[in-house]
This record gives structure tokens, sequence and C-alpha cells, in this order.
């Protein structure tokens, strides 16, 4: 099954700007992805985006709810729409007229499977954050204390063990980081910062 997308366009560059408030995001999600563990993902990768683009970008506040959105709504049709993924999402973000680049940063956050390159920081970054993401919570659930006291050094030993969350792939997680000015040490002490207490 191929996720290739197949186009390198992505929503009307009449649609700049146009953005859905988070309130309606989260309704979208509610409605799209039962899965609880699936939802608090896409919040955990919102929350690191959004505090990236704060921290790290200087955005502005509707810069942030960019970031935000993206973080939110990347996987939002991955349950429903398993051999889709990516494209239904893209659909209806289209449809619903929202600015190109929250649309573009979606379709390429993961570049081996939907064949589209992440172009700007926003776009690098989601792919950098997606899998470490799930793979830093997945280091903090097996500890009895979880988040508290969780160190970068055993989430850096967690990598080098190939059978832990043996589906995320290393490889990806590497090219990713490659494509940003930071170092996996920082990439995750980040996320272990400002997903912990996202719920
Ligand atoms: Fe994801």
């Amino acid at each position: 099954m191929s996720h290739k997308l197949g186009r390198n366009s992505f929503g009307d560059p009449a649609n700049a700007g146009n953005l859905m408030s988070i309130e309606e995001a989260h309704a979208l999600l509610n409605e799209w992805v039962p899965n609880e563990r699936l939802r608090l993902h896409m919040k955990q990768v919102a929350a690191v985006m959004k505090a990236w683009a704060i921290e790290k970008e200087n955005a502005d506040e509707k810069t942030a709810l960019k970031w935000e959105l993206a973080g939110l709504l990347h996987d939002a049709d991955w349950e429903k729409y398993p051999d889709d993924h990516c494209r239904i999402i893209i659909e209806e973000l289209e449809q619903r007229n929202i600015d190109p680049e929250v649309i573009h940063c979606i379709a390429s956050h993961g570049p081996n499977y939907f064949g589209i390159e992440p172009n700007n920081t926003m776009d690098k970054m989601i792919y950098a954050f997606d899998e470490l993401s799930g793979f830093v919570h997945a280091a903090a659930l097996i500890r009895p204390t979880q988040y508290e006291g969780l160190e970068v050094k055993s989430v850096l030993k967690r990598l080098r063990s190939p059978a832990f969350a043996a589906q995320v792939s290393r490889e990806d997680i590497n090219d990713a980081i490659s494509r940003t000015n930071y170092s996996l040490e920082e990439m995750i002490q980040f996320i272990v910062d400002h997903q912990k207490d996202v719920s």
C-alpha cells in the first residue's frame, strides 16, 4: 500500500492566513479519532509544535496557531482511513479553505511515506517531532514515575535498543533531526518539557 500523495501543491494560496479555531480542530479530532491514545499523540505533537513556534521562532499568536493546528490534525484520518492516511485530512482542510502552509505541513510530516519534502521550518519540525514525540511517550510510560525524572540519556538508551518500540523508525528520526539545526538531545529535552503535562 503506497501512501504517496502524488501531487505537490496543497490548498489555495488565496486562503493564506485562513485558520480554524483550536476548538474547531478539537471538535474535528473528537469526531474523527475515537482512539484516546491516538488523540493524545496529536495533542502532544500540537503542544510541542506550539511551544517551539513561540519559544524558538518568535512566532506571533496566529503563526503559533498554525503550528499547533498542523500538530493537532496531522494524523486525524489515520484511525478511520488507514489506507488513505494523510490524503483524507488534506482534502478536508482544502474543502474548509485552510491556509496552504498548514496543509503542506501535514502533507510533509512523513516524506518517506507521503513523498512530500518538508520545505519550511514548520514542515521540518513536525517531521522531527512526530515519531520522536511518540517514542519519548513510550519511554515515559514504562517508568513507574513516567515523565517525572525522565532523562534524555535514558531516552537515548532506548533509541539504541532496537527491540524497544520497534515500530518507531530510527532512520526516520535521524533523517528528520539532520534536517534541523538542533541535536537529538535538545529535541528530546524539548519534547519531555512540553508534552509531559498534556492530557
Ligand atoms: Fe503522528
